[in-house]
């Protein structure tokens, strides 16, 4: 019925019904994708946790299996929590998850496939060996969770990290084995931050400093960097650090080009948690799943049906300059553009507004590359701004500026009651220039009871070419955004009531005084992924 499906998705990967959170254990095993993820089987709530199975080929077409793992032991019974596969030499996969136990504690359990030579691994076998790993007496057994990929050291050890907080202070436990069922802690945490609370889903992996090459977990070696990524469950916000990981003395020591803690580096500044990488021997890349959660109301997920979606699987790999990440939409998603619609060349001058016509524009792929041919307009950066967000909600997409705001309507209704605007903005600092980026839900929809955020971050790039680049993939309820080439991501969920279908519509503009040129633009018509 279409009322209800205004706002499902074409291309995302969501169940065909009922809630969805976080990704769980992807991986890739003889020549299939595999997805699990943290679902409700009775409803488009949070509840009755059981880890759902998809599989594919190309990560962007699903086909949905039983569940893997439900509730059915003393030690998950009252739910299968999230974590992660690693697959053990000889092509053995194994599942690492937080069960929650008869008494409500978390323990990490394993799970492993009943037949190997079943290259959907339809059927999970859970030990009564189980829990492998419990709280005891030292570790807070209602904040213990969430599993990293293991990791295998020259000693000859397996280690996972998982998430924790002891008091205020967030941590990633490392635990130790030779034989993946023998665990023991390690006295030290990998890693823990004062004031971060509870880290949820740490994730732990190296990265190249060459190219987009991704890496095994496994790698050892002097010549890499490790990412450590969290989930604050206290702001609902990931951050992650660069830094050098010291396997004979379980050191990890992040950089110091970053914050370590709230104001960190985000993989996403937008609707995005809950993350897990892999790695994809197919394509030697590491691909990263985050769950991109409904911002409308318990109520209207109800008479939805589904709740919550995972945002394109992205490559990530380590930036030139080895201070952040990039990121970019896996490439087999392009096999779904179709029509074709370009601009080039297309001056703005202050205040114009330029309609792409001709694509399905509520279900598009958009990529741009904006020009300038000064910074001299620019306007004065004040350095009390460190909160992107904060500086975009006060300044917006509407008001007038020196360089900028330019960037994409996206979501438009015809007569712009209802637009989703994802635009730069340019300062002019101390020493060099700033550049914001914006992705601004309060225009999004006419509707109330939503949360309508207007997310932000800061993109650290070097202008002297004076060409900013942005993509972005509309999708009926979810903006996803690339600015600078990857360098900063910005997810957010809309939920128009006009710029619906048909009726949705893309512009560029430019509320700036200086002028922009839309050097290059490619608007694509999507294709709808097959999906669960
Ligand atoms: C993340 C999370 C995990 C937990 C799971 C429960 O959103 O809270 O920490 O394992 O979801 O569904």
């Amino acid at each position: 019925t279409e009322i209800k499906q205004l706002h499902r998705t074409g291309f995302h990967f969501q169940p065909h019904h009922h809630w969805m959170n976080g990704p769980n254990g992807p991986m890739y095993f003889k020549g299939i994708y595999h997805l699990f993820y943290q679902y409700n089987p009775e409803g488009a709530v949070w509840g009755n946790i059981v880890w759902a199975h998809s599989i594919s080929k190309d990560l962007i077409n699903w086909k949905s299996l039983k569940p893997a793992l439900s509730p059915s032991k003393p030690f998950d019974i009252n739910g299968c929590w999230s974590g992660s596969a690693t697959v053990l030499p000889g092509l053995k996969p194994v599942i690492l998850y937080t069960g929650i136990d008869t008494q409500n504690r978390q323990v990490q359990n394993y799970a492993i496939p009943a037949n190997l030579s079943d290259p959907h691994l339809t059927e999970w076998v859970k030990s009564d060996n189980n829990p492998i790993v419990d709280p005891g007496t030292e570790v807070n057994s209602s904040a213990f969770r969430d599993p990293s990929t293991a990791w295998l050291t020259l000693n000859g050890h397996w280690n996972t990290i998982i998430g924790s907080r002891s008091e205020q202070t967030g941590m990633a436990y490392l635990y130790r084995s030779r034989d993946f069922l023998n665990w023991t802690k390690v006295e030290q945490p990998l890693h823990s931050v004062p004031n971060t609370g509870m880290w949820e889903c740490p994730d732990f992996y190296p990265v190249s400093h060459f190219g987009r090459f991704g890496l095994d977990t496994s790698v050892m070696g002097n010549w890499f960097k490790h990412v450590l990524k969290v989930s604050l469950e206290m702001t609902r916000y990931e951050y992650y650090t660069l830094g050098k990981y010291y396997p004979m003395t379980d050191k990890y020591v992040p950089d110091n080009t970053s914050a370590d803690g709230w104001s960190g580096l985000r993989y996403d500044y937008g609707n995005f948690y809950a993350s897990k990488s892999f790695y994809d021997p197919m394509k030697k890349r590491r691909v990263l799943w985050g769950w991109a959660n409904e911002s409308d109301s318990v109520q209207d997920d109800v008479s939805k049906g589904w709740a919550g979606i995972q945002a394109i699987p992205r490559t990530v790999w380590l930036d030139p300059n080895g201070k952040q990440l990039l990121q970019w939409p896996v490439m087999e998603l392009n096999r779904l553009r179709r029509k074709i619609v370009m601009m080039l060349n297309q001056k703005l001058v202050k205040g114009q507004n330029v309609e792409i016509k001709g694509i399905t524009a509520a279900q598009a792929d958009v990529e741009v590359i904006f020009s300038f041919s000064s910074l001299d307009n620019a306007e004065a950066f004040d350095p009390s701004w460190v909160d992107a967000q904060a500086v975009c909600s006060q300044l917006g997409s509407t008001a007038q500026g020196g360089v900028g705001p330019f960037g994409l309507l996206t979501l438009a209704s015809e007569n712009l009651e209802e637009f989703t605007p994802v635009f730069f903005r340019i300062f002019k600092a101390e020493a060099n220039h700033v550049v914001l980026m914006c992705s601004d839900a309060r225009s999004s929809s006419l509707k109330d009871g939503l949360y309508k955020p207007t997310f932000a971050g800061f993109v650290d790039i070097d202008l002297s070419s004076k060409k900013l680049s942005l993509r972005s993939l509309i999708d009926h309820s979810v903006i996803e955004s690339f600015g600078g080439g990857g360098k900063t991501c910005i997810t957010s969920r809309v939920y128009p009531t006009k710029a619906v279908f048909g009726d949705a519509h893309l512009h560029v503009f430019n509320n700036g005084t200086e002028s922009i040129t839309v050097e290059y633009l490619s608007a694509w018509s999507m294709r709808s992924a097959r999906v669960n």
